[in-house]
């Protein structure tokens, strides 16, 4: 007897969409095939639905103390909106200054993250190379967190990873099987073109794209490409906006280099003109959103295997954290001074369909590739395949439902994430999540959050040493 029976929906995995139905048995897989309802306790019916694995989500900041904000969801609250984005797993960064352990860091934040109604797991944070924060490494990866995040930029904010600590990071992580992640921007192009505006008096928003602009990011992320190859390992770059970045990436994957790029729903559907506008604040973000024409360049790297991972490096703010250093004019504009702008943007409930609509509707990527990138590569990459990431008998039984049917005009009203706009507002979706699935439970059915604070569990991590050894997650 199963607990649960999907019934008469397309299975989708990265190889294959097959019309089965998928049994669940104490939280997990117990068979794909067909059966009788009267084997099950429970029974949904997928009838024209896409059955997916679960989306998980590796990039985001929750309660993450940032340039004197901290976010407007709770764990709890973030799980709820991710739920309803098809996600049934996510992953968030330790809290990191100088002096502190890593290790002790990212145990504090798995605790936080206890609350969720879905598994999580913590990456740790290094913007230090003390021998102590070294030593580290090698804990979080016994302890099954084996990625370590490191921002290029943000030297004013405390938490820059300077280029020794970079060597030191890639060098440890190596060792112990582990991945470096990276934020690739380079604080020196970025602060020069700062205090050029600066000294012309001119700080507003549409500026903080210009004094970010294409090769800022380009340059960091080749330095953190070519450390890679004088390590040998692999490595993440998250949130790439543009094809130059892209063209050093496919170098360094000719050469089988493990490199493993991340891109997010914003940089395909948000771009720079929206820093003209009086609230242009709200969509500061780092890397700074671009052109349609980057745009494009995401996508091919999307479709052609140079881009094998996305992720929505949800930042939840709302208007008040975006605004709380801001002064008005007179006429009650804002005094615009893009330093004094918390950067981040939210994303984690709409990553699923964004892709879908703009991705699978449009014609750009298959059902099939869209699995692998929001939950399949990113089980691989991250160290929790097949635990994670696919539907197959003895994997977790995370799904979600997909109406690739359904339209949804995404609005603050729409979306769960406990802030007051929408950078997305008025935005047509085709292609939605109707049901998500977490370890065997219903945790959004019929626009209900039916999930269970405190019901996720901590995801313990380790990366098969096929993916640090050759650039191919098949
Ligand atoms: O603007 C962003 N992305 N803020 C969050 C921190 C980071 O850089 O990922
Ligand atoms: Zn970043
Ligand atoms: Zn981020
Ligand atoms: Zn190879």
């Amino acid at each position: 007897m199963f607990d649960l029976i999907i019934k008469n929906g397309k299975v989708v995995s990265p190889a294959s969409t097959v019309a089965c139905d998928v049994a669940i048995k104490d939280g997990k897989i117990a068979a794909l095939g067909h059966f009788n309802a009267s084997e099950a306790a429970s029974v949904v019916d997928a009838t024209g639905k896409y059955v997916m694995p679960g989306v998980i989500e590796a990039h985001m900041h929750c309660q993450a103390p940032f340039q004197g904000c901290l976010g407007a969801n709770t764990f709890f609250e973030q799980s709820i909106s991710g739920a309803f984005g098809g996600v049934t797993t996510f992953m968030d960064f330790a809290n990191m200054s100088r002096g502190q352990s890593p290790y002790t860091q990212a145990l504090a934040r798995a605790e936080e993250m206890s609350e969720s109604a879905i598994d999580y797991s913590v990456h740790g944070k290094f913007v230090e190379s003390t021998p102590e924060a070294i030593a580290d490494i090698e804990k979080m990866a016994d302890a099954g967190m084996p990625t370590f995040k490191m921002f290029m930029t943000y030297k004013k904010e405390g938490v820059m990873s300077d280029d020794e600590t970079m060597l030191k990071v890639f060098q440890k992580a190596k060792e112990v099987g582990g991945l470096p992640m990276v934020h690739c921007e380079s604080n020196a192009i970025a602060e020069s073109n700062i205090e050029k505006c600066r000294q012309a008096g001119d700080m507003s928003w549409v500026n903080f794209a210009k004094c970010k602009p294409v090769l800022c990011e380009a340059e960091a992320f080749a330095r953190a490409v070519y450390f890679t190859e004088y390590i040998g390992n692999g490595l993440i770059v998250v949130h790439t906006t543009n094809g130059e970045a892209l063209d050093t990436a496919r170098r360094a994957q000719a050469k089988d280099l493990p490199l493993y790029v991340e891109t997010g729903p914003h940089y395909l559907t948000l771009f720079d003109d929206l820093y003209q506008g009086e609230n242009g604040h709200l969509a500061i973000c780092s890397p700074p959103l671009r052109t349609p024409e980057e745009a494009e360049d995401l996508w091919q790297g999307l479709k052609d295997g140079t881009i094998l991972l996305t992720g929505s490096d949800d930042c939840t703010f709302d208007i008040d954290e975006k605004s709380m250093f801001l002064e008005k004019n007179p006429d009650g504009t804002w005094k615009q001074d893009f330093t004094k702008v918390v950067n981040g943007l939210s994303g984690l409930e709409i990553r699923l369909p964004i892709l879908l609509s703009e991705g699978v509707n449009k014609g750009r990527i298959s059902i099939n590739k869209l699995c692998a990138l929001t939950s399949t590569n990113i089980a691989k990459v991250y160290g929790c395949y097949p635990q994670k990431g696919i539907i197959a008998p003895g994997s977790d039984a995370d799904i979600v439902l997909v109406d690739l049917d359904k339209e949804v005009v995404l609005s603050k009203e729409v979306l769960h994430n406990n802030i007051s706009y929408c950078l997305h507002e008025g935005m047509k979706v085709i292609g939605y999540p109707v049901m998500t699935i977490a370890k065997g439970k219903i945790i959004v059915e019929n626009g209900q959050f039916k999930g269970e604070k405190g019901a996720g569990r901590f995801l313990k991590r380790k990366i098969d040493p096929q993916y640090l050894a050759h650039y191919s997650l098949d």
